[in-house]
């Protein structure tokens, strides 16, 4: 074969290679409109929900008596409030695990089903140690799991909290555990798996109690550690202060390429990243999955209705557990914003300071129609899908028109106007997330470099909406709900 006509050939090739990735990459990742009736399960708490490439939702917790593991599973995430449910483990009358069980966390590895958890004595019943099981069904609802053993992690002291990540293709463990050297109820600390049922060289502690919001109610907790690997980081999401109303959420961070087991390697946000608010309280100890499109983040986490629980905090049985999306701030931190109540199952993007929602104004469909403020009502007009782009940026998209939210013109004039007009990936419609604290954030447009504001802090019904310098004041500060 000539020499031209293999180097026609081979061009050939490489363009048809290269058209399939530019066709794959310009098809849009997919993303859903999150709408979640909260609570989904009750009176579960410490909630672990794992997705397994079967397709189901493998979801365990506690249980308000603490005398069992147990296991369901559904292909929705709303679908596991009506799931069946097996008991994997039972606790015996008597013995090392006859009195609490605490915080199930289940995981698929090397092939096989694994669940940990921390249990004890019933004449101790904060005593706790961890253990694991085992089973080896391709359903593990459908088969018997193995007597527990113990999960050691080189020092016998109150251990609770189970969790596992793997990150670069290590396994790594983190728990909670009483420190010989403190009066706290718990530090954190971190260490690679040997295969899947123990730990094996260097124990770090990543976390210990430091701030006052860590020491509510208690002496210090800093438990439930929840991983989460994304965007080039490691993160995990704690609990803090005792398990009532004052209960709620710190982040540690780290990186994907640094020495995980290095202490250095670790950094505690100051501040809380979730609690309670909106009738939502002490919100904590959950995990985080992906919804049905197997991309959308969610956060799973329990929380009561009420703020004080009685008889305790523990025995107390109404933590529910909850789910909404999670997000991603400009820096591409996770964003929790707030508990979205019971009331909303379609949660809007509502004002602070008119405590109104973004709105597709009359169900305009008219490529350029503005938005507005209007009643919050969860209605198509105001249900906007919030489709993570790349590290720092949104797409918004509103139900009724299928159309996305848009500097018009890109302007980058102040008090430009913001619209609806379709999706086009422009910088005109990325939207990236302030964190204003407590939960608010602000929508920066990256064409206008200018956030979304309530012009002239207008609290009215039909209030028009526009881009202004951002300047973190309530015209700017939004919440899903
Ligand atoms: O829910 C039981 C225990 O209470 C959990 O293990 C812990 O996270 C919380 O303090």
């Amino acid at each position: 074969m000539a020499w031209s006509t293999r180097i026609r050939l081979r061009t050939a090739v490489v363009l048809t290679a290269v058209a399939g990735l530019l066709a794959a990459s310009a098809q849009a990742a997919p993303a859903q409109f999150v709408t979640v009736s909260n609570p989904v399960i009750s009176q579960r708490a410490d909630t672990a929900i794992y997705k397994h490439t079967d397709g189901y939702y493998y979801m365990t917790a506690s249980v308000p008596d603490y005398k069992r593991v147990e296991l369901r599973r559904a292909t929705t995430l709303q679908g596991l409030r009506s799931a069946a449910t097996a008991n994997a483990f039972v606790a015996p009358s008597s013995g090392a695990l006859s009195g609490w069980i605490w915080a199930p966390d289940i995981r698929f590895y090397d092939g096989a089903w694994y669940m940990y958890f921390s249990a004890s004595p019933g004449t101790a019943r904060f005593d706790q140690r961890l253990y694991w099981i085992r089973n080896t069904c391709a359903n593990p609802m459908s088969c018997a799991w193995s007597a527990p053993q113990r999960f050691t992690t080189g020092w016998e002291s109150f251990q609770l909290d189970p969790a596992s990540f793997v990150n670069r293709g290590v396994r790594y463990f983190v728990w909670a555990q009483d420190s010989p050297d403190t009066n706290f109820n718990s530090h954190m600390y971190i260490a690679r798996m040997n295969g899947a049922t123990g730990i094996t060289g260097t124990v770090t502690e990543i976390a210990r109690p430091t701030f006052n919001w860590e020491k509510e109610g208690v002496a210090g907790v800093v438990e439930g550690p929840s991983p989460l690997v994304k965007n080039g980081r490691v993160y995990i999401a704690y609990s803090a202060s005792a398990t009532d109303s004052r209960y709620k959420l710190g982040l540690l961070s780290s990186w994907d390429n640094v020495d995980l087991l290095n202490p250095a390697s670790w950094y505690k946000h100051p501040n809380p990243v979730f609690q309670t608010a909106n009738g939502v309280y002490g919100p904590g100890h959950g995990s985080f999955t992906v919804a049905e499109d197997n991309t959308t983040d969610m956060l799973v986490y329990h929380a009561r209705d009420y703020a004080t629980p009685t008889p305790d905090a523990l025995t107390d049985p109404n933590r529910h557990t909850r789910m909404q999306q999670l997000y991603f701030r400009d820096n591409g931190d996770p964003f929790f914003g707030q508990p979205i109540p019971s009331t909303v199952t379609a949660p809007g993007i509502r004002g602070q300071y008119s405590n109104r929602c973004v709105d597709n104004y009359n169900f305009d469909t008219t490529p350029g129609a503005l938005v507005r403020l209007y009643d919050c009502s969860g209605n198509a007009a105001q249900e906007w899908e919030f489709n993570y782009k790349g590290v720092s940026w949104y797409e918004i998209r509103n139900r009724n028109t299928g159309t996305c939210l848009d500097d018009l013109n890109s302007s980058t004039a102040s008090n430009a106007d913001v619209g609806l007009y379709a999706c086009n990936g422009s910088t005109a419609q990325r939207w990236e997330i302030q964190d204003r604290g407590s939960g608010w954030f602000s929508l920066r447009n990256v064409a206008g470099n200018m956030c979304l504001d309530d012009y002239n802090w207008n609290a009215a019904n039909g209030a028009r909406l526009s881009l202004y310098p951002c300047n973190g004041l309530g015209a700017q500060l939004w919440r899903r709900g």
